[in-house]
C-alpha cells in the first residue's frame, strides 16, 4: 500500500469514529427509557447519515435488518473511494441501553470488500482468548474443562486462576457447572459479548483470560474484527436451531456449514474497529449526559497497525 493510501485509510479510520460516535450520541434520549426497538432505530439512522459524509463504496455484509437503515446488503458511503465490506452492530446490547445496564455500545468495522465472513441472524458458538498463548492452546474442540486446563498449562498457572467469562443464559448451565467444577472462576454477563470477548485480548488488565458459549453470529464475525486489531485469538462455529437457519445460512453463501472458523477466516483481511461506549463497560467509559454536555469515549482500532486510538469527545447538548 502506498503512502498515499495508508494516509486515506488512517483518515478513514477516524472517519468511523465519528460514526460510532454519532450513533452513540443520537442515545442520550434513549438510555433507561425501556423501548429498544427506538433506540435501535435511532442509531442505526445516525450510522448511515454519518457513513454518507465518508468517501467510501461499502456494502453491509453483517447488519440490522430490522431497520431499513442498515440492513445486509444496504449500500452506504458517498459512492466515491475504495470498495469495502462494512459490518455493524449499530447498538450491541439493546436491552441493556433500554434498562440502563452496563455493556451497551454501537460498533462498526470495515474492510476490503469480499473479506468478512457475512452470517446471517442465527448463534454461533464462540471461544476467545488472548495473544500471550498460540493460537491452538484451546479449540472449539475441546470440551469447556478441558479448554480451562489447557490455558492454565500454557499460561503456568493453575485452573484456579482462570476466569472465564459467559452470558448467564440456561442453556449455558452445564458448561458453567463443568467449568465451576475445574475450579476456575465464572464470571457471567447478561448480555453484550463483543466487550466480552474483547475483554480476553487483555487479561492482564482485564482479568477475563477466556469467553466461551454460544451468542449472536453477527457479534462473532464483529468480535472477530475487533481480535484480529488486538491480537487475540477468536474461533467461531454456527449454530442451527432448525432448517430455516440452515437454509439461511447457505443463502449467504457459506457451504460447509459446520466449520469451525478461526478469526483470520471469519475476517480475511486488514479490518478498521470502531466502538463507542453507550453504559459504562470494562472497555469503554458510558456516555455521560451532563446538563449543559453530552461525553462520550470511543475505541478506535487498525490491524494493519496494531493502532489502538481512545478518543473523548464533548459537545454542549443542544448541538450534538
Ligand atoms: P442485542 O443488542 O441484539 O440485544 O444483543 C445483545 C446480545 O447479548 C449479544 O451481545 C449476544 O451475542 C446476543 O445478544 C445473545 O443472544 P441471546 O440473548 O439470544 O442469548
Amino acid at each position: 500500500m502506498s503512502a498515499s493510501d495508508d494516509f486515506q485509510d488512517r483518515m478513514l479510520a477516524l472517519g468511523l469514529g465519528r460514526v460510532v460516535e454519532k450513533a452513540a450520541l443520537s442515545m442520550a434520549d434513549y438510555i433507561g427509557r425501556g423501548d429498544e426497538r427506538a433506540a435501535d432505530e435511532a442509531a442505526a439512522a445516525a450510522m448511515q447519515e454519518e457513513l454518507s459524509r465518508l468517501d467510501l463504496r461499502g456494502t453491509v455484509v453483517i447488519g440490522d435488518d430490522e431497520s431499513e437503515h442498515m440492513a445486509v446488503g444496504n449500500l452506504v458511503g458517498n459512492g466515491t473511494g475504495p470498495e469495502l465490506d462494512v459490518a455493524v452492530d449499530p447498538l450491541e446490547g439493546t436491552t441493556l441501553t433500554a434498562k440502563d445496564l452496563p455493556n451497551a455500545m454501537t460498533v462498526i468495522a470495515m474492510a476490503p470488500k469480499g473479506t468478512m465472513t457475512q452470517v446471517p441472524n442465527i448463534y454461533m458458538e464462540k471461544l476467545a482468548f488472548g495473544g500471550n498463548v498460540p493460537a491452538d492452546t484451546v479449540t472449539l474442540d475441546m470440551d469447556p474443562a478441558t479448554r480451562v486446563r489447557a490455558l492454565a498449562k500454557a499460561k503456568g498457572c493453575a485452573p484456579k486462576d482462570i476466569t472465564v467469562c459467559l452470558l448467564e443464559r440456561p442453556r449455558h448451565m452445564p458448561m458453567i457447572a463443568a467449568l465451576r467444577e475445574t475450579g476456575a472462576a465464572v464470571r457471567l454477563i447478561t448480555d453484550g459479548d463483543i466487550a466480552a470477548v474483547i475483554n480476553c485480548a487483555e487479561p492482564e488488565s482485564t482479568g477475563i483470560d477466556m469467553y466461551m458459549g454460544s451468542g449472536g453470529a453477527p457479534e462473532g464475525v464483529l468480535a472477530a474484527a475487533a481480535m484480529k486489531c488486538l491480537g487475540g485469538h477468536f474461533y467461531g462455529q454456527l449454530i442451527y436451531r432448525s432448517d430455516d437457519e440452515r437454509h439461511l445460512t447457505r443463502a449467504s453463501g457459506i457451504r460447509e456449514l459446520d466449520r469451525i472458523y478461526t478469526r483470520d477466516e471469519l475476517v480475511t483481511d486488514h479490518v478498521i474497529f470502531a466502538a463507542t461506549g453507550v453504559t459504562d463497560s470494562s472497555l469503554l467509559r458510558g456516555m455521560v449526559r451532563a446538563p449543559g454536555y453530552l461525553q462520550t469515549e470511543t475505541l478506535l482500532m487498525r490491524s494493519k497497525t496494531g493502532s489502538v486510538r481512545r478518543m473523548s469527545y464533548r459537545i454542549p447538548r443542544a448541538r450534538s
